[in-house]
């Protein structure tokens, strides 16, 4: 058994209420590798938070007449419920906007300007020529002098995903208000992340294993590897400790600096709150960890590049062991970085603002069908478009038809037939088999997902399912039943053992569906699901979600003869196929 496992999920700017999109990218993958993870008896940590600093907060805070500090309360909680709602089983998701997390940050800041790392820079920065305040660098456009994309940010290139400064773009203007901004030099502080590329260069070279696409783009990054500032003056986040500094009313660290210290900060916070102010260290302190970092592709550079860079960099009290010892902080072992989920993008032109949220989807019909929608058909590997008509059809064909209905018949037969587990007698040869394969498919699932391989791991379950299914067709037990009822048994005894095994399979993609799924089985398991409550004290009093432990363990499970059936209970529910038109109208009259 390899060391502990961390699930780092990337923190969704607190700019508002989740959109399918999102989850799509960093929410469904990391929960499922997670919950296998743990149902395998792995040690798993798995934490994220809002991301509540940048200017596009304080912009937005101004444009509904609250203070940003309201305006990330509100959206922290929207978030929450968001994921939430889809059972994503976080250790702790928290916020930036603890002290804790206030703190680390600054840590990390101090220990990179002692290593040399963080260097005193003049920079041309971007005022507004209207009102002079700092214009955010993604609300100024302009074309992107690498591959001459008309609409690049002042951040980065949405054409060809570099990290771009404002000063670099051609013919610059501002989005707020369209007018060139000015530019005019500032001090900051910066990383110096050209002497680091090549330092960690043989890290990056040795990582083969990640998604080609990952892999290639950051090694490019690598090679293009600028000074960056991580200091702005936008007033809003965390103030930079540097005397001269920590109390200007403009100077704050960059939103994307603070934001990747949040897998370190959080793992802090879970230790704290667990009561075993030192467990973080077990995830950071170690070589033999496995950190597995989730997110869209639009946040490699920062998980690639720019955090491994902070994390080789640091020295400082953060490493110092009970024992003495001073070991490096963990660098990432995986990037796993999804493409992008466009929504009905064939019908709906960008001029119309096509979103589909998630507390709406969840509302309507519940977390199952778009937890194995985006499973078996997201972005893993390309960019992807959802159709409420595939949505529909997956849920109608695969998740009901295969699996939800082939629990509901043997349920049911076996219910009619005394409503206990069979005796394991009468088997026919063909079912014994059948349940070897499914028994060899804890191997190939659950490599699939440890590799990250989302889809093939799912289909390869419905596949297991689809054969119960052909089974049960070639044996027709409810005829057998009038004619041998042993050799009816035998067959129906296959096919529970055969849903008891499946379902475990299921449960790190559908937990909702497969605790309704086990308590019809009368197994007695409790899927864990994220619970909220409040921590911290006075002014960091905040919302958290964490996760019990506990639930089924990932192998076959068997229940003895004669065990009791749980109570008939709805499983999976079918849509009707007016769902499409009634989404789409919906998606039409959303306002522009
Ligand atoms: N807030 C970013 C987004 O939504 C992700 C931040 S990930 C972290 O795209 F690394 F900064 F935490
Ligand atoms: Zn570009």
């Amino acid at each position: 058994m390899p060391g502990p496992l961390l699930a780092a999920v990337a923190w969704p700017y607190a700019n508002g209420p989740r959109h399918i999109g999102h989850v799509a990218g960093f929410g469904i993958p990391s929960d499922i590798w997670a919950r296998w993870a743990r149902m395998a008896g792995h040690e798993v940590l798995m934490v994220s938070g809002t991301d509540e600093h940048g200017t596009p907060i304080t912009v937005e805070a101004e444009r509904q007449g609250l203070t940003p500090a309201e305006l990330v309360r509100r959206n922290n909680e929207a978030i929450v419920d968001d994921l939430q709602a889809l059972g994503l089983s976080y250790d702790l998701f928290t916020r930036t906007a603890t002290t804790n997390h206030y703190a680390v940050s600054q840590e990390l800041f101090r220990g990179l300007l002692r290593s040399g790392a963080v260097i005193e820079i003049e920079q041309l920065a971007a005022f507004s020529s209207v009102d002079g305040r700092t214009l955010p660098d993604r609300y100024i456009e302009g074309t992107c002098p690498i591959c001459n994309y008309p609409a690049a940010r002042g951040d980065q290139c949405d054409n060809c995903g570099n990290q771009l400064d404002p000063a670099d773009l051609i013919e610059p203007r501002s989005t707020i208000d369209g007018k060139p901004p000015v530019f005019r030099t500032t001090t900051q502080y910066a990383l110096d992340l050209p002497r680091f590329a090549p330092i960690l260069r043989p890290w990056l070279d040795a990582k083969l294993s990640w998604r080609p696409n990952v892999r290639k783009f950051s090694l490019r990054l690598f090679d293009d590897a600028v000074v960056r500032a991580i200091t702005r003056d936008t007033g809003w986040g965390v103030p930079v400790p540097v005397e001269a500094w920590e109390h200007d009313p403009l100077k704050r660290i960059y939103v994307w600096f603070d934001a990747v210290i949040g897998y370190l900060s959080a793992s802090i916070e879970w230790a704290a709150l667990t009561g075993d102010e030192l467990a973080w260290q077990r995830w950071w302190l170690v070589e033999d960890a496995e950190h597995a970092y989730f997110q869209g592709k639009d946040n490699i550079p920062f998980h690639s590049f720019l955090w491994p860079v902070m994390l080789a960099a640091y020295d400082g009290p953060l490493r110092d062991r009970p024992d003495g010892s001073h070991p490096p902080l963990h660098l990432p072992d995986d990037v796993v970085a999804s493409e992008y989920l466009t929504m009905e993008g064939k019908k709906f032109s960008s001029s119309r603002k096509v979103v589909i949220y998630v507390r709406d989807v969840v509302e309507r019909y519940g977390p199952d069908p778009l937890r194995y929608y985006l499973a078996i058909a997201g972005p893993e590997n390309s960019d992807t478009d959802f159709t409420w008509a595939e949505f529909v059809r997956r849920n109608n064909e695969e998740l009901v038809a295969n699996w939800g209905n082939l629990v509901q018949r043997v349920c049911a037969m076996l219910r009619r037939e005394g409503a206990t587990v069979p005796e394991r007698a009468d088997r026919p040869a063909d079912g014994e088999e059948l349940l070897d394969r499914i028994a060899a498919g804890f191997d190939t699932v659950g490599g699939s997902i440890s590799r990250f391989r989302f889809k093939e791991a799912l289909v390869e379950a419905m596949a297991l399912a689809q054969e119960v299914n052909a089974l049960l067709s070639r044996h027709e037990p409810w005829k057998l039943l009038k004619t041998d009822r042993a050799a009816a048994l035998g067959v129906l005894g296959v096919a529970y053992d055969a849903i008891c095994d499946l379902n475990v399979m299921l449960t790190p993609f559908l937990p909702h569906g497969a605790q309704r799924v086990y308590a019809n089985l009368g197994v007695d398991a409790d899927v864990p699901l994220p619970e909220r409550s409040l921590v911290g004290e006075g002014d960091d009093r905040h919302l958290v979600l964490r996760t019990p432990l506990g639930g089924p363990t990932w192998g076959p499970l068997r229940m003895p003869p004669g065990a009791p059936l749980g109570e008939a209970s709805p499983l999976f529910a079918k849509l009707d196929p007016s769902v499409v038109d009634d989404e789409l109208a919906r998606l039409a009259d959303a306002p522009a």
